[in-house]
């Protein structure tokens, strides 16, 4: 069965961004000039999941706006002739077919999913979080909806990461090398010095709409929380679970020295803003005013 779902969870509080995100949602950080979670959203779409539900808690109207139509914005720009920003503001609310759920009490990632068992029902879907954002020129998704459907079963990102920072992710025990790899194990945050790899799941899933069965009968794991890491965890005794191990590029927007590297990064590689951004930043490196300069 092919995968057209994609649930983006988006209840988080954002509390590492306060005080920006005390009154508007973490996912509508900007990003250069989108905000984190149009690209999360872009992504999806570009794998062919043409229908995106966003988990969402109180606070995140925002969101919705960012993707409906704005008709008095629209009208001004089209009034002042401003086709490409008028483009710009349609695209969000023609990019896909999002809707909402509420999760309710956050009691965890994998309590986020279970609210989507409803609208997705039994297929295959995806899971994105908004926190890793990956570039547009590494086609993960596309890589692991084709190894579902190729393997059935569920497909899980993975990327290696130094080893002090495992305990900070989900890890992953896996058989084989290679970019598809079986996973035999998965534990969530683990002391380094338990972890069985240095495999991290990164925000990307594909899943067998059988995790949600699993998700409602889990208890809570680590942080008290319902984990989604623990309910495929197991799964692996039932059926496949596969990881993709990706080596491209990928941006962390959840932590604010990852993000402001994100927003550099990007906008150094636009053509609009990264000459003159690489130069004034070449410029400045150099001169007294860069901090720590002699
Ligand atoms: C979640 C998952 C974790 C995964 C991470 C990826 O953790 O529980 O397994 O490695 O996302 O970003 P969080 O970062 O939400 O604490």
């Amino acid at each position: 069965m092919s995968v057209t779902k994609a649930v983006i969870p988006a209840a988080g509080l954002g509390t590492r961004f306060l005080p920006a995100t005390k009154a508007s949602p973490k996912e509508m950080l900007p990003v250069v000039d989108k905000p984190a979670i149009q690209y999360v959203v872009e992504e999806a779409v570009r794998a062919g999941l043409t229908d995106v539900l966003m988990v969402t808690g109180r606070n995140k109207r925002p969101l919705e706006d960012h993707f409906d139509r704005a008709v008095e914005l629209e009208l001004a720009l089209e009034a002042k002739g401003d086709a490409v920003r008028l483009e710009a503001v349609r695209h969000t609310n023609e990019l896909a077919a999002v809707h909402y759920v509420r999760q309710g009490d956050a009691k965890g990632l994998g309590h986020a999913v279970l609210a989507a068992a409803q609208h997705v029902g039994d297929e295959p879907f995806a899971v994105l979080l908004g926190d890793d954002l990956i570039d547009h020129r590494d086609l993960l998704l596309e890589q692991m909806v084709a190894v579902q459907q190729e393997k059935g079963g569920s497909v899980i990102a993975l990327m290696e990461v130094p080893h002090d920072q495992i305990s900070l992710y989900g890890c992953a025990a896996v058989d084989g090398s290679g970019d598809v790899v079986r996973i035999t194990g998965l534990v969530e945050k683990p002391p380094a010095d338990e972890a069985p790899s240095d495999l991290a799941i990164i925000g990307r899933y594909v899943l067998a709409p059988s995790v949600f069965e699993v998700l409602r009968t889990i208890p809570p794991g680590r942080g008290g929380e319902y984990q989604l890491t623990d309910a495929l965890q197991e799964l692996i005794a039932t059926e496949p679970v596969h990881g993709v191990v990706f080596r491209g590029r990928r941006y962390d927007t959840g932590d604010r020295l990852d993000y402001l590297k994100a927003v550099v990064r990007l906008a150094a590689e636009r053509d609009d803003l990264g000459p003159p951004l690489l130069a004034w930043l070449r410029e400045w490196l150099d001169s007294p005013s860069f901090p720590g300069q002699p």
